[in-house]
């Protein structure tokens, strides 16, 4: 029996209301997301179930109750509260995917503050623009990673502390703090701050096609959609062993790697290793793994090693799958099928929505390929193309968009609201994707609708890059879009123009490559660079991705009189 049941009585039913019942909240109930992911569940009876099952690169495993973390997240509270943190400042977590990351993120939600996850591999010039825009005022981050902070600590007049909670530098900043939860002294009882339904919560950056990357700001309520969607589409049950593949760094790993399960009590696990598609199955069956959230580009790893690989191990635990990210391919759908014998469930959302919004479900048919239906209380259409009203044509090509309201919808980009207001047209939310909405309600994914390079389910917007191409001394024009790639879907490939004096070589490529992967991030590294005398552009200058974007894929150009409109 699926916790759903019938998706389309659901569907006809479910109001928000219901949500809060399903989590247990009643109105003027206390809300925050640290205490739900932890007190409560103690409070249910829970505190000795394991909530946190983690293994590391070298193969050592670690296992917290959800007492453990219920106490270490007070610690953490109570420590940021020592050093001066309080309701509303923003707390940057910098860090691998080491058991500190889970606990410090409930333990920032339960003193008030606003919780800034950013992946662990992004490089200095990343960072700054990150931390300079929500003006952070602590960054929680370890030996391995504070070197980046240190060559950008003078350009960030906010940041008041890096706190190191792993490992120790041989010689210390002034602004540099140790902090080690093993050996700080244990807080067993911490009043979390109440919050109420629209409480800051959480903050995740996002890229776009322009401008820098914006932070997607969340409220504690984001809680009752991660729940319910926990509950209906990854189909937790309190006997499951969960296994979320994505890094906290991204929306994926919080909404679904921390607070979905752990607000219903679920056991999960974590990896913090390198992908090989052995280690992969190694810890499913080590840990018994019944519920298994991806993304297409593991996925298609996994299918390159094939399908003998999987027999050597035990993967009978396993019993449902679940995939975000990228689109989705029906040839994985059915290789998933044939390989473990569970289908991929495609999932679709976005860091702004918070939560899952259209999906397919446990129990209901898939159609491989499809992103499946609008998950109960989500309004979605798709806008035409030009009068952005509602397409009623079955198949028909159009922007995705849902009617505000659902609890996890961001509330706000930070400090910048013009491009916020942007995103809604005509009282719809428009995510900024295309797709058409088959004869049955069945959605199907066609493309972004702006230039973001999307890369192994990791969005990267082509003006960071850009902007950091120009800082390369040879550099003098530069566009960035994604191509072709295999398994990544799309890999970042710039067109750049020199500056007089530079010859294309190997060599330059190689410099430029580097100098993006050092500053950015591996993930914005151009994977390919092709050297050009001019690039095309609009009458009044702008570089028309879009152009070189089509030549990647094999695309008409079009009508290029849209991109002169675009001016
Ligand atoms: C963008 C959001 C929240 C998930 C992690 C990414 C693309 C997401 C799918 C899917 C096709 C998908 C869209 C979306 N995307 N899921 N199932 N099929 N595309 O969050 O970084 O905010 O990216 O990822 O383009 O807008 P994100």
């Amino acid at each position: 029996m699926t916790n759903i049941g019938n998706y389309e009585e659901k569907y006809k039913t479910f109001d928000w209301s219901q949500a809060r019942e399903i989590l247990g909240y009643k109105e003027g109930d206390f809300l925050n997301i640290g205490y739900y992911c932890s007190d409560r569940i103690c409070e249910q009876g829970k505190g000795s179930k394991l909530a946190l099952i983690w293994e590391g690169m070298d193969g050592t495993v670690k296992k917290y109750t959800f007492d453990d973390i219920r106490i270490l997240s007070n610690t953490y509270a109570e420590y940021l509260k020592s050093i001066g943190i309080e309701k509303g400042d923003r707390v940057c977590l910098f860090m691998d995917k080491i058991p500190d990351l889970y606990i410090s993120f409930l333990g920032i939600l339960k003193l008030g503050a606003i919780a800034q996850p950013l992946f662990s591999a992004f490089g200095p010039e990343s960072l700054v623009t990150r931390l300079e825009n929500a003006e952070t005022k602590v960054v929680l981050t370890t030996k391995k990673h504070a070197f980046k902070l240190r060559k950008i600590k003078d350009d960030l007049p906010a940041l008041e502390k890096v706190v190191i909670v792993e490992g120790e530098p041989k010689k210390m900043e002034d602004y540099e703090v140790l902090f080690s939860l093993e050996s700080a002294d244990k807080v067993d009882k911490l009043e979390s701050f109440a919050a109420d339904l629209e409480s800051p919560s959480v903050l995740h950056y996002t890229s776009g096609t322009t401008g820098q990357p914006k932070g997607a700001l969340h409220v504690h309520s984001s809680i009752f959609s991660q729940h319910v969607t926990s509950k209906w589409v990854l189909d937790l049950k309190e006997d499951d062993v969960y296994w979320c593949t994505a890094d906290p760094g991204w929306v994926t790993g919080t909404s679904y790697g921390i607070i979905g399960p752990w607000s219903l009590g679920v056991t999960q696990c974590v990896l913090d290793a390198g992908f090989t598609a052995e280690r992969w199955y190694k810890f499913i069956a080590d840990h018994k793994v019944t519920v298994w959230y991806s993304a297409p580009t593991a996925i298609r790893m996994l299918m390159k090693q094939g399908k003998e690989v999987v027999k050597k191990f035990d993967m009978s635990s396993l019993r449902h799958l679940c995939s975000v990210g990228e689109p989705l391919n029906a040839e994985a759908v059915i290789w998933s099928e044939e390989a473990y014998g569970l289908p991929f469930h495609d999932t679709f959302w976005q860091t702004e929505t918070g939560a899952m919004v259209i999906t397919n479900y446990p129990g209901m048919e898939i159609k491989p390929g499809s992103m499946g239906k609008p998950f109960p209380g989500i309004q979605a259409t798709v806008l035409d193309l030009k009068t952005h009203e509602p397409v009623t044509e079955p198949g028909k090509v159009g922007l995705i968009a849902l009617k505000p309201g659902w609890p996890s919808m961001f509330r706000a980009y930070w400090k910048k609201k013009d491009i916020y207001d942007s995103k809604f047209i005509k009282g719809w939310y428009v995510c900024g994707d295309r797709a058409s909405i088959d004869k049955d309600g069945y959605y199907w994914f066609v493309g972004r609708d702006d230039d973001v390079i999307n890369t192994g389910g990791h969005l990267v917007g082509p003006f960071e890059i850009e902007s950091a191409l120009l800082e390369h001394p040879a550099v003098a024009e530069s566009a960035a879009v994604g191509k072709p790639d295999e398994i990544n879907m799309e890999v970042v490939k710039a067109f750049v123009s020199l500056k007089p004096g530079n010859e294309p070589s190997d060599e330059l490529e190689l410099s430029i490559m580097n100098f993006i992967r050092k500053k950015l991030s591996p993930l914005a590294m151009p994977q390919e660079i092709e050297f050009v005398s001019s690039l095309p552009k609009t009458r009044s200058g702008k570089i028309m991705r879009r152009v070189l974007r089509a030549k990647e894929w094999g695309e008409e150009i079009g009508d290029t009189s849209t991109l002169v409109d675009d001016e």
